[in-house]
């Protein structure tokens, strides 16, 4: 059970909507969830990584305007495309890993605005400008990718980020050249799967939160 001055979170309160997640819930999300580096030789079936994409999805985004794309690399080819693209660090645990995501941004996300958010038809244009468009952008395709991992994480996956590529590279290799993607822009890695401790350092301090936080 964890605590914050006298309230006590994590209990098993009940199976309700709007009750605290159990302790072990919290664990596994937060608390004795690690990146991971070394994975287990245990598939991940795809039907896994769908249904993480289904609970991220449902992420709250800025208009709904949704702008993460996700590029799951499963196949050795994909990998082979991937690899020349890690920095050396990365490479082992990207190869061996089941999944690797590639989280994307759509520059143009908000063509989909329409869709999104109908009832605000004028909305496509007020976001469509360069600088509302990279600012919306980049904050919510890295929100839905946060979203992403803690799905994972709750399905009993394992999560590695990473940011230590060609992002260039990689926009190129994978996005270049297609009329679907020419918009989408690299963000960060993710490598998924059922993670052993190989590899992995003690667990790095976190700031408190007088540290990091003020109430006003
Ligand atoms: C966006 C992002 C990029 C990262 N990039 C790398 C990377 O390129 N290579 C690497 O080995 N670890 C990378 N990490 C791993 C972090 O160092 C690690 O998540 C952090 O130290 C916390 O570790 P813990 O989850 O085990 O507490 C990255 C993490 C994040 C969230």
């Amino acid at each position: 059970m964890s605590n914050a001055g006298d309230v006590e979170f994590g209990t098993e309160i009940g199976p309700a909507l709007g009750a605290p997640l159990s302790d072990l819930a919290l664990d596994q999300m937060f608390r004795a969830a690690r990146t991971r580096y070394a994975w287990r030789d245990k598939p991940v079936p795809e039907i896994l990584i769908r249904a993480a994409y289904d609970l991220a999805k449902m992420g709250p985004t800025s208009v709904n305007c949704s702008p993460a794309r996700f590029v799951f690399i499963g196949t050795p080819a994909a990998k082979e495309k991937l690899r020349p693209l890690l920095n050396a660090g990365n490479v082992e645990k990207t190869m061996t890993a089941p999944w690797t995501v590639i989280f994307a941004v759509d520059h143009a996300f908000y063509d989909k605005l329409p869709v999104l958010f109908p009832h605000s038809p004028d909305m496509k244009n007020r976001m469509s400008s360069p600088d509302t468009a990279r600012d919306h952008g980049e904050r919510n395709g890295t929100l839905q990718a946060a979203y992403f991992m803690l799905a994972a994480r709750a399905l009993g996956l394992d999560c590695g980020p990473m940011s230590g590529f060609d992002r260039a590279g990689v926009d190129a290799a994978f996005f270049a050249g297609n009329e679907e993607t020419q918009n989408w822009r690299s963000n960060f890695l993710c490598n998924i799967g059922y993670g052993t401790d190989e590899k992995m350092n003690p667990r790095l301090p976190r700031l408190e939160f007088d540290d990091s936080c003020r109430i006003l």
